[in-house]
């Protein structure tokens, strides 16, 4: 009797405690920066060193933080919020849909997903679409489907095959993507890991001749640019190259367009800077427009129908108001020309930046508008962040010494120079 009334008590006081705590900040904005960050810290696991402000709103490129300070958001969420903060046309489908139906898990129809499904097949061009919700999720179904189609239609022996990454790669936190990271913050202490994947260095197409080689190789996954690993942009030809390869070796090419994808490097995809088309394209971010996790897998037939009911799925993913929230983030992107203004408000923003000092900014790189800059290792890279935001412009060091900047796609060009002035005035404070 003790144990099922005990539960109850503790559930009462939990909720009473939580009450207490929305009293405190009923979201009108109550509490200060320092009480906000106190707060996650006391009740959250510590898993991220955020830089120190708190934001409470949002609009296009700008947010605020919940004393009003205004900055230009150079960071886009790691390139989710391509369409801009809150675009009124996501908040509406968003609204609207959730009125009248969200979820009703793949345990039957629902009257949104096949539309999307046809909506984005048509745009990327690929037979089929697999919808997931996160970017590791979406990464994670593209290997499993590639070591599937190894099996079924390759005609690898059974329990091995072989997937190849690039060093550096980045595509989330499961145990089967840290399997797959060489840095040893992601992977360290988490072990045993995933067999039978090959990491080879990236921008490297000898290696990827050798490692896919390999009769048992069921595909090689690649950023076209790696993000995380700090803004890396391969040699003119690499992703030619890999496709190529891919296609002599019959291994199956995955492009990782979590991060590079829906407009970010100046196209709708970043491989269509070279022309290629990759067997799979794993989906994420900036699908919903920051709205909602949405991610996706693209592949033809011939790969996506090796995976049969019951052997993969998600509860949310293909929900009705990921489908909506999803088609009108693409649509978004097209009607308002995104990936040609990623391209003009990029160059704009290289020019800026290789006009920076170069004993302090060592190198300037990217592509549309995902920019990196290096910073001298005598100086902080932490701290240049830190007196950006100060100066009103946010943006994170990824790997210690780079700054990555991306701001949202609706950026214009005022806007671009203004944040140029921001960044110019803070690294000569370091000078
Ligand atoms: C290239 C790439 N792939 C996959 C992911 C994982 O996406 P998510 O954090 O939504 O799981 C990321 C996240 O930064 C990424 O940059």
């Amino acid at each position: 009797m003790l144990n099922r009334i005990l539960p109850v008590v503790s559930h009462s006081r939990g909720l009473a405690s939580a009450a207490a705590a929305q009293r405190q900040t009923n979201g009108s904005g109550a509490s200060t920066s320092e009480q906000c960050m106190e707060r996650e810290y006391k009740f959250g696991a510590h898993n991220y060193k955020p830089i120190p402000v708190v934001l409470a709103h949002g609009k296009g490129v700008k947010v605020w933080d919940v004393e009003g300070k205004c900055y230009y958001d150079f960071l886009s969420a790691y390139s989710a919020v391509n369409q801009g903060h809150c675009h009124p046309r996501l908040v509406e489908v968003m609204k609207q849909q959730s009125e009248v139906l969200t979820l009703t898990s793949r345990a039957f129809y629902n009257s949104v997903l096949g539309e999307y499904k046809e909506y984005i097949t048509s745009l990327f061009g690929y037979d089929k679409v697999l919808p997931m919700n996160t970017g590791v999720e979406a990464c994670e179904s593209a290997v499993k489907l590639a070591r599937r189609w190894a099996y079924d239609v390759k005609g690898v022996p059974e329990n091995q095959a072989k997937v190849v990454f690039a060093e550096n790669n980045f595509w989330g936190r499961s145990i089967a993507a840290i399997s797959a990271s060489t840095d040893p913050d992601s992977y360290g202490g988490f072990g045993p890991y995933v067999p039978n994947f090959e990491k080879i260095p990236y921008d490297d197409l000898a290696a990827v001749e050798k490692a896919i080689s390999d009769p048992h190789t069921a595909a090689f996954m690649v950023e076209p640019i790696q993000g995380e690993a700090g803004v890396v942009v391969p040699s003119p030809g690499y992703l030619r190259g890999v496709r190529e390869l891919c296609t002599k070796y019959n291994v199956l090419f995955i492009a990782d367009e979590v991060q590079t994808g829906i407009g970010r490097t100046g196209k709708l995809l970043c491989v269509y800077h070279e022309n290629v088309r990759p067997d799979m394209i794993c989906l994420g971010k900036a699908l919903s427009g920051g709205m909602y996790p949405v991610s996706a897998v693209l592949a033809d037939d011939e790969i996506m129908l090796t995976l049969k009911p019951g052997q993969h799925g998600s509860t949310y993913g293909g929900n009705s108001l990921a489908c909506k929230i999803a088609m009108e983030a693409l649509q978004v992107v097209l009607d308002e020309k995104l990936s040609e203004n990623s391209d003009n408000m990029g160059k704009l923003l290289m020019n800026y930046l290789k006009k920076l000092p170069q004993d302090i900014v060592t190198t300037v790189r990217g592509k549309g508008l995902l920019c990196a800059i290096v910073i001298n290792p005598k100086i902080d890279a932490w701290k240049v962040c830190l007196k950006l935001k100060e100066n009103g412009l946010l943006a994170k060091n990824t790997h210690g010494d780079v700054i990555r900047f991306a701001p949202p796609l609706v950026i214009n060009e005022k806007q671009v120079k203004e944040a140029a002035e921001i960044i110019g005035e803070t690294v000569q404070s370091f000078a």
